[in-house]
């Protein structure tokens, strides 16, 4: 009796163990996907897509940046470039919880397809781009002479990220692929310096959980095939 007591208990608790783990996994990937193409379908982002798409149809930021490479005999991994998708980038986004009047910066901004896509698709306060080569910057710059709606809302600085003040703001991006060693060592050491709350969207590289709460990881498509993207909240500093 008793055993049978503990045997119906075992399966009962077995039973409603594997429910859970089936629902919440039904909830990561089916259900959050399916929220995210009906949330894709809205005209503004349709929009956005069209945009972008126009914008970028003879652009080939990787031969720019490849010129650039053997122009100025870079020897850094940092240069090498790839760049983001549109659709994953706006699910990326979409995950970090964002307010419109967020200031939102893309470190290493390349041909400047996340600034675009920040500020069409979630019309941030302010978006800004920093990138090093210049190149690559003025191409940004260019393009954006195409938008003129976006003309106060964004800005491309052409700079090393490290040496810019990017202390206000909200979210950061960062594609970090290439980012290894001492120069990645030195992104986080600034990261760390960021207010409290500020939400720092990183392509395959982690952040340390002392000083950043893990808020969402999801594999992501890139130029380049899926990379793991992680969104982190910097945690109060008092
Ligand atoms: C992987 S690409 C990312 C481009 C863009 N953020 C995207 O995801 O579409 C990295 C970019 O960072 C730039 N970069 C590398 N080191 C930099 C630095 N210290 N300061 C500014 N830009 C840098 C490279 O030139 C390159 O354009």
């Amino acid at each position: 009796m008793n055993s049978d007591f503990m045997g119906w208990l075992t399966t009962i608790m077995a039973s409603l163990f594997i429910s859970w783990t089936v629902y919440l996994l039904l909830k990561r990937f089916y259900f959050r996907q399916k929220e995210f193409r009906g949330w894709l379908k809205r005209p503004h982002i349709q929009q956005t897509l069209a945009i972008l798409k126009r914008l970028y149809h003879n652009v080939n930021a990787v031969e720019i940046a490849r010129k650039a490479w053997q122009q100025r005999q870079f020897r850094d991994y940092a240069f090498i470039y790839g760049e983001i998708d549109l659709i994953s980038f706006i699910a990326i986004l979409e995950a970090a919880q964002l307010k419109s009047d967020d200031i939102f910066y893309d470190l290493g901004s390349g041909a400047g397809k996340a600034i675009f896509t920040a500020a069409l698709a979630f019309n941030f306060k302010v978006c800004k781009g920093i990138e090093l080569v210049p190149e690559l910057y003025q191409l940004s710059c260019q393009l954006k002479q195409q938008l003129p709606k976006l003309m106060t809302q964004i800005e491309f600085i052409n700079a090393d990220f490290l040496t810019v003040d990017f202390s206000d703001a909200d979210v950061v991006f960062i594609n970090a692929a290439c980012f290894v060693g001492e120069a990645w060592q030195a992104i986080v050491a600034k990261f760390i310096q960021l207010k409290a709350g500020t939400r720092i969207i990183v392509g395959s590289k982690e952040l340390p959980i002392q000083h950043f709460n893990l808020m969402d990881e999801n594999l992501r498509y890139m130029s380049w095939g899926k990379a793991m993207v992680r969104i982190y909240r910097r945690f109060d500093t008092v």
